[in-house]
């Protein structure tokens, strides 16, 4: 199978300059050339791009995918005036969704994810991680991790599992420390028994869990071998974005209470910022200061953050739109935030960028200049998307 898009505006996603005609031939899974002066081989496939973009396929690298049920009541309340840390507090909120998902079948969990992962490639994702989380036991975030796997199978795009373990308490469990205990002592070994080398992730907050308590599990996850990914600076500063670079964590995210100085330290260490601002949208209208980031040298990701409660939403072009206005980035920063950037920090170096020899995940614009990824608002720009050389329309 091999298909050639000729005449496309080329957007190359690692914040190198567009060529603005050339062509993209694709063998098998693979890109096998990109050029301005190629020419089709017999038997290709040809797309007419007609001057329109063709660029990565968006990696979406935080997303809550997994859920069941709604919080649409709550939401009610949060338009009331309640806020998103009190609906918590009072056992509601990730608690509400925990509850839901216990009550949910693994097959009908799978299901819940497959339709989303399918409506995420129709706008252009072809590469989404989606956290557990909702479990908050060994048998239910097992359930959750493997329902995630399930839903994988088949998928056209690519899904990278993350363990949630420290999202936040079970309140029938009592709050503090066994639940703590429970989770690095039990869970945690079964998850790694089960899933060796998949990312661990915790929420550092009031109402979730403290910085002693992070730290308890990543040093626990850290000494087998997981990669660390840490939520911090949602709303408060608990210290967990230093907490995150003592560890060696991969990420931290959220951010939207970091101060300058905190995304430079974060910048100086190498460790990915992964920015989210679907969820300043909908919670509270704080964003995380990515020019801080940028500005230090750092790294930037943007994602979708897709889950009930923060951010109803899996467009990848809403939050380049969102990312344009109130983060204050540039096109290219904002496409390789969500292409190559992306990529790297889910471990991909196959992906991410047009070039030879990569994966072939791209997607086809129904636009000319890429700079309506952010102008436009609502709405699906994507024409084509291409997933391992696979045309979906
Ligand atoms: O990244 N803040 C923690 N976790 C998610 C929200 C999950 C939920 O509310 O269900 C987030 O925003």
């Amino acid at each position: 199978m091999s298909l050639f898009v000729r005449d496309a505006r080329v957007v190359p996603g690692d914040g190198t300059p567009a060529l603005p005609r050339a062509s993209v031939r694709i063998e098998g899974e693979h890109i096998a050339a990109v050029g301005d002066t190629l020419v089709p081989a017999p038997g290709d496939t040809i797309i007419d791009a007609r001057g329109r973009v063709l660029m990565p396929g968006f990696v979406d690298a935080h997303t809550h995918a997994l859920w069941a049920g709604d919080r649409l009541d709550e939401w009610e309340q949060r338009l009331r005036g309640a806020s998103y840390l009190e609906i918590l507090a009072a056992g509601g909120g990730i608690l509400s969704t925990v509850r839901a998902v216990r009550a949910t079948s693994e097959e009908q969990l799978a299901h819940n994810l497959r339709q989303r992962l399918d409506q995420m490639l129709r706008e252009g994702t072809t590469t989404v991680e989606v956290k557990s989380g909702y479990g908050l036991s060994t048998e239910h975030e097992l359930k959750m991790l493997r329902a995630i796997q399930t839903a994988a199978r088949g998928f056209a795009g690519t899904v990278v599992p993350t363990a949630l373990l420290g999202h936040a308490k079970d309140q029938d469990e009592g709050i503090g420390a066994s639940f703590v205990e429970r989770t690095v002592g039990e869970t945690l070994p079964a998850v790694h028994a089960a899933f060796p080398g998949i990312a661990v992730d915790a929420f550092c907050e009031q109402a979730a869990w403290s910085l002693a308590d992070c730290r308890r599990l990543f040093e626990g996850a850290r000494a087998l071998g997981h990669p660390l990914r840490l939520h911090a600076d949602q709303f408060h500063r608990l210290g967990g974005l230093d907490l995150a670079i003592e560890l060696g964590a991969r990420s931290v995210d959220h951010l939207e209470a970091s101060a300058p100085a905190d995304l430079a330290r974060l910048a100086a260490a190498g460790v990915t910022g992964v920015m989210l601002p679907a969820s300043g949208f909908h919670t509270d209208g704080r964003y995380a200061d990515a020019r801080a980031l940028l500005d230090a040298g750092g790294t930037l990701v943007l994602a979708s953050n897709c889950n009930p409660g923060s951010s109803p939403t899996s467009s990848i072009p809403l939050v380049v739109a969102l990312a344009r206005r109130q983060l204050r980035v540039t096109i290219d920063e904002a496409i390789a935030a969500v292409t190559s950037r992306a990529a790297t920090l889910l471990g991909f170096g196959d992906r991410g960028r047009v070039a030879s020899g990569l994966r072939a995940d791209l997607i086809l614009l129904r636009h000319t200049d890429e700079r309506q990824l952010g102008y436009e608002l609502g709405g699906n720009p994507v024409d084509v998307t291409i997933s391992g050389g696979v045309m979906n329309r």
